[in-house]
């Protein structure tokens, strides 16, 4: 059997690399239009930063795992197709800012219809809005001249998180494989489940009709982002009344019905998904006149913009109300630890934020690349219907980045933490408020310092959703 995948980025590359590592019969071949990426994946620097994975495609590459730029002989020869293209929000057009850009996608289909010779099962792993089978067989079947050529469409949504992709992969939750209620459709989700079936438990594999499965994956990110709303909407209740979002996060967790996972204040969730996703569900429910369900997911992303600008207002009066030219050193610039990837991560709003009001701020991140910051902060950002003032680009010189955390916060009036990174917690943080502009402040946005121990050094700390220093309460009375 042979496997294409159209798409080698955070999905395709290491959904791929799993495949081939457990069915090493199977020939899997991952191709992309961009030459430098699949270079890299064919190097030891891959193109994204992902915990176990360079040793999963070292294992199978070279075996049966390949990656090509040369998408049409490995289309055209493949049993099965998957298709792990970007989707992002529509910036221009008929529902621009919400709904999903297919673009990618149905160009990948059409390069499908044009070079098969035979049949072949497609499988969507993008996450796509509901129906997208529908038009996609459409452009399958109008495109492909040979009439012995049969395409069976399955949905197989992707429910990998970044940072622990491979132990997902590696042992799933759950697969989830739609298909046609047809014999045809029967069949090839059998094909699909049977290359699950090398390493994931019969049980974990289910098995539902197109629509359910594409639906699945807009509410399981839907369902997660507003777990993240609800926590954020409460650490800012917690930090009016003194109860503390952590005690109430592990209160509420104990309750078998609402679990302990996905309860973590922050200062708003990130990532490529997330927003993207949910803005699609949105826009879904307005096509089919559901405007309340509209509104009512919609306002998980409000609570999410609001969770970012309480945060810099927090800063900006904990600091006497004036942080112009004062140096703040910024602890992280990922969406979330264990990746280098910064799309939609909160650091973008919070530096434009805190820049916009003067500060000078100077990045550190383990593993975000400085051109990557650069170019997020410097460039538009599409403001799908909020445009904000704060939100500005930022100019390149106007951007400072440490290589290491002490040349982050030397000469610092503060730090904000904003990313989780384990190494966060292990500075020697005397030495770093020894370098520090008095009074030192830090702004722990995830809740992973040791606030006493901060506070004994001197450091002034507000710590999200927690009750709040008596410093920083004289301020805000
Ligand atoms: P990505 O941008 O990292 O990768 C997509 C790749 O597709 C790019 O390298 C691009 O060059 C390539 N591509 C686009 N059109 C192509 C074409 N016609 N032919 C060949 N290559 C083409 O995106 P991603 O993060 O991997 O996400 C892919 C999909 O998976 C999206 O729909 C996303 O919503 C979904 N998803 C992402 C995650 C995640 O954690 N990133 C998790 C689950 C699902
Ligand atoms: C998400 C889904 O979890 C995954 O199933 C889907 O396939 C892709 O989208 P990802 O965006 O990679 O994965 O990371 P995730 O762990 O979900 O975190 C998303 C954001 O939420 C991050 O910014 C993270 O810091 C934040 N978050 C997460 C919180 O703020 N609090 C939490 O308790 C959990």
């Amino acid at each position: 059997m042979k496997i294409a995948c159209i798409g080698a980025g955070y999905v395709g590359g290491p959904t791929m690399a799993m495949i081939a590592l457990k069915c090493p019969e199977i020939e899997v071949v991952v191709v992309d239009i961009n030459e430098a990426r699949i270079a890299a994946w064919n190097s030891d620097k891959l193109p994204i930063y992902e915990p176990g994975l360079l040793e999963v495609v070292k294992a199978a590459r070279g075996r049966n795992l390949f990656f090509s730029t040369d998408v049409n002989k490995h289309v055209g020869e493949a049993d099965i197709v998957f298709v792990s293209v970007n989707t992002p929000t529509k910036t221009r057009g008929v529902g621009a800012g919400k709904a999903a850009d297919l673009t990618y996608w149905e160009g990948a289909a059409r390069v499908i219809a044009s070079v098969s010779k035979s049949s072949k099962i497609i499988v969507e792993k993008s996450t796509v809005p509901v129906k997208t089978a529908d038009a996609i067989e459409k452009v399958l079947r109008r495109n492909c001249t040979d009439p012995n050529v049969q395409f069976e469409i399955l949905s197989n949504p992707e429910f990998l998180a970044e940072g622990t992709a491979i132990e997902d992969l590696m042992a799933p939750d759950r697969v989830l494989i739609g298909g046609k209620d047809t014999e045809s459709g029967h069949a090839a989700i059998a094909t699909l489940a049977g290359v699950y079936e090398h390493w994931v438990p019969k049980d974990r594999i289910l098995c539902t009709n197109l629509w359910s499965a594409e639906l699945s994956k807009l509410t399981a990110n839907a369902m997660l982002a507003q777990r993240i709303s609800s926590v954020n909407s409460i650490s800012a209740l917690c930090e009016a009344t003194g109860a503390d979002v952590q005690q109430v996060s592990r209160s509420i967790g104990t309750d078998t019905r609402i679990g302990p996972k996905f309860l973590n204040a922050s200062v708003g969730f990130g990532g490529s998904c997330f927003q993207k996703d949910i803005l699609n569900l949105v826009y879904i429910c307005e096509t089919v006149g559901l405007q309340e369900v509209a509104n009512y997911w919609h306002q998980v992303i409000l609570m999410n913009d609001y969770q970012k600008q309480r945060f810099v207002e927090r800063v900006i009066s904990a600091m006497f109300n004036t942080i112009k030219k004062k140096k703040i050193a910024v602890y992280g610039f990922a969406f979330k630890k264990d990746t280098g990837d910064t799309r939609e991560t909160p650091a973008i709003d919070i530096c434009r934020g805190l820049m916009a009001d003067g500060a000078s701020v100077c990045v550190y991140d383990p593993q975000v690349e400085d051109e990557q910051i650069y170019q997020d902060l410097g460039t538009e950002k599409f403001e799908w219907d909020h445009p904000s003032p704060r939100s500005r680009p930022i100019s390149k010189t106007a951007i400072d980045i440490a290589s290491n955390p002490m040349e982050a916060a030397r000469d610092a009036h503060a730090i904000c933490v904003l990313t989780e990174w384990d190494e966060f917690k292990t500075y020697d943080y005397q030495a770093i408020y020894d370098t520090m502009v008095k009074p030192a402040f830090v702004f722990d946005g995830r809740n992973i310092l040791d606030h006493q121990k901060l506070r004994d050094i001197g450091f002034i700390v507000y710590a999200l959703g927690k009750p709040l220093d008596p410093f920083l309460q004289k301020h805000y009375d």
